[in-house]
This record gives C-alpha cells, sequence and structure tokens, in this order.
C-alpha cells in the first residue's frame, strides 16, 4: 500500500485505518426486527493508507479495484460511475451534516474482506473512512454513534436499508471475542467463544445483491407482521405468544415472522454453545436456523444447499448455517479446531464436485473493532 501511495501521491501516507469484516454465528435478519445477534468481528478487514490535503479534494483510490474517484467535501453527491466511492462519500456527507470538521486527504484502500459474498465489505469500508475522518480532523466518537452514522450513510446515501449489525460489528467489536448484540438498545457483552472451535467461513462464490428487492422485501413483510399484531418490533413478542397468534397473519407473512421471533430465541442459547463447546446444542442450533432461513424466510439458494451438505459431511464439523443476508454467498461452519484442515480439504471438494464451482474456505478469529494503526 505504502509503494503504491508513492506511486500515486508522490510522498508516503501519514494516517492508517483499518476496520474489519463480520460474520454472524447467529440471528439472520434479527437486527432490524430490534431482536438480538451473535456476531464476531473477522481477521478480514479493510484498510486505509492515507495524508491529509491542504484543499477540500478527497482522493482515493482502490488497490481491489484498481479504480480511482475523487470528490470535493463541500459538495458530496453520489458517483453512479464510480459506486464503491459512495460508501465513502456517504460518510463524508452524513459527518458534515453531523456538523464534524472534515479534512480534504488523498487515500490508497486495500481490503482482505471478499466484495459482496455477505461479509461487509461495504460496512468494513464505511468504517474504516469514519476513522480516518476522526484521526484527520482530531476528534473522536462513540464507537456505537460511529456505527450508527454509518448505518445511515449506507441508508440514505447508498440507499440500501440495511440493520446496524455491520457497521456495529466492525465499529465495536473486540480481538478474541464474539459480541452478543442487542439491537433494541445497542448494547452488547463480548462472548468468549471455545478455544477447541474454529469459526469457518465457507464461500460459495456465487453472486448476491443485498440492494435487490428481496431484503427490502423481508423487512416489509415483518414489519406488517408487528403492524398487525400490534407491536413496535417483532422483538416484543415471546415465542409462545407468536405461536399462539400467527394464525392471526397471512400465511406468508406469518412465516417470515416465525422465522424471526424463532432466530432470535437460538441467539443467546448459541452464545452458550459455542462458549461451552456443547456439540450437540450447536449441531441443533445451526440446523433449525438454516431449515428457517430456506423454509420460513426463504433466503436460501442452490448453492447455499450444496454447501450446507458439503460442510456436514466434512471431518471435524459441529454444525453450520448461512450467514449475511443469505441469497448466496458465503456460510459458516462450526468445526473443531484440530481438524480444520481436514474439513477444509474435504469440505472444498465435495462442493466442487457438486458444482463445478471452486469454494474459498478459510478460518477467521475475533479481529479488533475499527481504529487507526
Ligand atoms: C445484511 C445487512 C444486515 C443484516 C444482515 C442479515 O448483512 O446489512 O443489517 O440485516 O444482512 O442478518
Amino acid at each position: 500500500m505504502t509503494e503504491r501511495f508513492l506511486e500515486r501521491f508522490g510522498a508516503a501516507p501519514t494516517i492508517w485505518t483499518r476496520a474489519p469484516g463480520r460474520v454472524d454465528l447467529m440471528g439472520s435478519h434479527t437486527d432490524y426486527n430490534l431482536g438480538c445477534v451473535l456476531t464476531l468481528p473477522i481477521g478480514r478487514d479493510t484498510w486505509i493508507a492515507a495524508r491529509p490535503r491542504r484543499d477540500n479534494f478527497a482522493r482515493l483510490h482502490s488497490m481491489n479495484l484498481e479504480a480511482s474517484a475523487e470528490f470535493n467535501l463541500d459538495s458530496i453527491e453520489p458517483d453512479a460511475g464510480q459506486r464503491w466511492s459512495d460508501y465513502a462519500r456517504g460518510v463524508a456527507s452524513v459527518l458534515a451534516r453531523e456538523g464534524k470538521t472534515l479534512t480534504g486527504f488523498d487515500a490508497v484502500i486495500h481490503s482482505t474482506v471478499p466484495i459482496g459474498s455477505g461479509l461487509s465489505s461495504s460496512a468494513a469500508l464505511e468504517c474504516a473512512v469514519a476513522t480516518l475522518f476522526e484521526a484527520l480532523g482530531g476528534w473522536r466518537l462513540d464507537p456505537v454513534r460511529k456505527a450508527q452514522l454509518c448505518q445511515r450513510a449506507e441508508n440514505q446515501f447508498v440507499g440500501v436499508n440495511c440493520g446496524i449489525l455491520d457497521q456495529y460489528t466492525s465499529c465495536v467489536g473486540q480481538a478474541g471475542c464474539a459480541l452478543l448484540l442487542d439491537c433494541r438498545d445497542l448494547s452488547s457483552r463480548a462472548v468468549q467463544l471455545s478455544p477447541a472451535l474454529q469459526v469457518t467461513i465457507c464461500d460459495t462464490k456465487s453472486k448476491r445483491e443485498l440492494a435487490g428487492s428481496e431484503y427490502g422485501r423481508r423487512r416489509a413483510q415483518c414489519e406488517e407482521g408487528a403492524r398487525r399484531l400490534g407491536l413496535k418490533s417483532l422483538r416484543e413478542i415471546p415465542l409462545g405468544d407468536f405461536h399462539n397468534r400467527e394464525a392471526e397473519l397471512p400465511a406468508d407473512v406469518a412465516r417470515r415472522c416465525r422465522f424471526i421471533v424463532e432466530e432470535h430465541d437460538r441467539v443467546g442459547r448459541m452464545a452458550e454453545a459455542l462458549a461451552a463447546h456443547d456439540r450437540e446444542a450447536i449441531r441443533g442450533l445451526t440446523a433449525a436456523s438454516f431449515r428457517g432461513a430456506c423454509d420460513l424466510y426463504e433466503i436460501g439458494a442452490p448453492p447455499m444447499l450444496a454447501m450446507m451438505q458439503a460442510m456436514l459431511n466434512a471431518p471435524g464439523v459441529l454444525g453450520a448455517r448461512q450467514a449475511g443476508a443469505g441469497f448466496g454467498g458465503c456460510m459458516v461452519a462450526f468445526v473443531e479446531k484440530a481438524r480444520t484442515a481436514e474439513f477444509t480439504r474435504e469440505a472444498t471438494a465435495a462442493y466442487a464436485a457438486a458444482t463445478g464451482i471452486v469454494p474459498d474456505i478459510f478460518p477467521v478469529d475475533a479481529a479488533a473493532g475499527a481504529g487507526r494503526c
């Protein structure tokens, strides 16, 4: 990155920031229903090398995309031609509206979060950019506030109606532990996973599109369900009460809502199971989560079914499920640490044989949240 920076900008960078991607360990689509999620900031992250400028221009170069973009901090508009830069523009625009002093800069960006595969490459970029503005301006945001502003950038500027999960994990995450996040009050507590367990990402390498209509449609159906039940959000209804009342809902809305209420209920139990290395509970909870994701929430896709088979038949696996928004992309397996290499080899071969696609399967550990480095 330093070499590239010198090449493009003729001097060395003076400020470095980074922010991690994330994988959810339990709690699909619970965030915008104000439920809980068990989430892990991962050691795949987005780095920015930067240097302040004297004028009000932001000049960015993405090493992953081999693309450059430039904008004036005094008049920030989206750029249809360089959509990746909208994550940076959006953060700048939201921070400016918050009254923060923005400083112009030159920057080189490099990410090890696979782009667009469900590990929050966009949130990692937003949070690294927000951290850069803090460093350049000499001011600091509380990490939860920073996550909210980055989410606002994605909702209002980029136009993706996501929940808080991705930005919260990227800003608030701590090295060495998962977070049990409560999306209603935005509190979280650290969860120590069993050291004999390896969280393993299994990237199906199939395309997914979060901004596509399905994510928004699911969200609208949940909101409709809550409204019909007289609730502010699905978080408010205990599982037993929901089962008694779901007949009041149209069948498709009932299915979506049942998944959310059940999934929220699994989150705390999964945190306990992963801490205690409770094999039976991990297997049962992940299986129920995946079944619900496919049959009730309908966010499955054929490559996910093939990957599920490959993961569950591989040695050392304790359980596996979807990750992110679903519809393809990455999945997550919980593997006996001592058998990670065997698991990776066999799951890779089985998925490749079934689909003709070579997957990317790799272990991840809990990394620190966004910061300067
Ligand atoms: C995407 C969104 C998150 C969350 C997940 C599903 O990652 O950005 O807010 O809704 O999907 O849990």
